[in-house]
């Protein structure tokens, strides 16, 4: 007799769990201020403490579960997750299940360092923020130290280390960093790697967001493809979050994530954990499931079950909801922050 494997979970909406991202630790270097500003994560904010994070073996735990019902993608996100210490040693658990590809996303200052142990944890590929090829509008986006160069060579050494082609991922506001789009899509034509250009969005509560600071995706395009002609590339697979193009003349691809001006619930096929073990059904909910007190506690059925009830219950889609400024808008509660839960 053979086991069969379980169906895989499937929301309300008939939307697959696909795509989990894990945030491994809360903590940042970088002080976005799109993210993490810095009147309200300054230094008497409270991050979490060690005992409350998931351990390795924890989150390998949560991520076998659904790997079992479906998963095939897994993002490592922060905060910036190459704080923590050890990280290729959670990538070397992960890499046991068959058929899941592991990403990080990261901002890159840390990464020339740890590229080499990650790629050999088994690590298949990274995406670097970068905002600005610019190191004074790199500043005033990010509010770091880092210098522009060190990131690059973050990206040189991923891309060395068999970890590319690396995704640069660049939040682009109005007034601050719009200016200088051409020139990092110019710094990396012909390189091999792609620049996503990404609307910034009104993720947590304390980047004081306005609509006035979002450059919608169409005008990304026109002012890249005036200097650079483009022409547009089918996804890669359903439910892609990046709208790609390519350069006419052979110098690759870049992509738009135009989660504002239109959004992409529809094939919304992703869950996120956070590093204190709540798992979040959407990028802008306000509540999640405590999955600690499970994975600690003595009932080895209870997360599976927990697991299965969260995905089934979910009908979330709110980028389709504010776009449609419809009144049955989340607003009740606090959403919560990206450096969280992770981009
Ligand atoms: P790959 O195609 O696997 O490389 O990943 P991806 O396109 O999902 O990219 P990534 O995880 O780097 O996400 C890029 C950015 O898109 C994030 O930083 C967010 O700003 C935005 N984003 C990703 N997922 C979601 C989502 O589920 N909802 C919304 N509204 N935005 C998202
Ligand atoms: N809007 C859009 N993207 C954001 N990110 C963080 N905050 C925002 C926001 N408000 C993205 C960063 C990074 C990832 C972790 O999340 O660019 O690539
Ligand atoms: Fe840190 Fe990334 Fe948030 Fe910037 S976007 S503050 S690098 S977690
Ligand atoms: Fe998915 Fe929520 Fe983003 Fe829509 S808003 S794409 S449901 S995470």
């Amino acid at each position: 007799m053979t086991t069969q494997s379980p169906p895989p979970l499937r929301d309300r909406l008939g939307r697959p769990l696909r795509d989990l991202r894990v945030s491994v630790t809360d903590r940042c270097n970088f002080r976005c201020r799109y993210c993490m500003p810095r009147e309200v994560f300054g230094a008497d904010f409270q991050f979490l403490p060690r005992d409350q994070i998931l351990s390795f073996e924890e989150i390998t735990r949560v991520v076998a579960e659904l790997h079992a019902r479906g998963l095939r993608k897994l993002r490592l996100t922060g905060g910036e997750p190459l704080l923590r210490s050890g990280l290729p040693a959670l990538v070397a658990m992960l890499r046991a299940l068959p058929g899941l590809e592991i990403a990080l996303t990261t901002n890159g200052s840390l990464l020339a360092a740890q590229a080499a142990d990650l790629a050999a944890a088994g690590l298949d590929r990274v995406t670097v923020s970068l905002d600005s090829i610019d190191d004074a509008v790199f500043r005033a986006m990010n509010d770091a130290e880092t210098p522009v160069a060190q990131v690059l060579a973050g990206i040189d050494a991923a891309a060395a280390a068999g970890l590319g082609p690396v995704k640069i991922n660049a939040v682009v506001r109005r007034g601050v960093n719009d200016h200088t789009l051409v020139d990092l899509a110019r710094h990396f034509h012909g390189s091999g790697h792609s620049v996503r250009f990404i609307e910034y969005m009104d993720v947590g509560a304390s980047n004081g967001w306005r609509l006035d600071d979002v450059v919608p995706g169409a005008e990304i395009l026109r002012r890249i493809d005036a200097a650079l002609p483009l022409e547009p590339v089918e996804p890669a697979y359903r439910g892609e979050v990046a709208r790609r193009w390519r350069y006419r003349d052979g110098g690759g691809e870049i992509g738009v994530i135009t989660s504002v001006s239109q959004p992409f619930c529809g094939d919304c096929t992703r869950a996120r954990l956070s590093a204190e073990g709540v798992l979040y059904t959407c990028l802008f909910a306000t509540q999640g499931t405590d999955l600690r007190a499970l994975l600690r506690g003595d009932d080895p059925d209870a997360l599976r079950r927990r697991l299965e009830e969260v995905w089934s219950e979910r009908e979330d889609r709110y980028s389709e909801l504010r776009a449609a400024a419809t009144p049955d808008l989340p607003e009740a509660g606090r959403k919560i922050e990206m450096s969280y839960i992770g981009g």
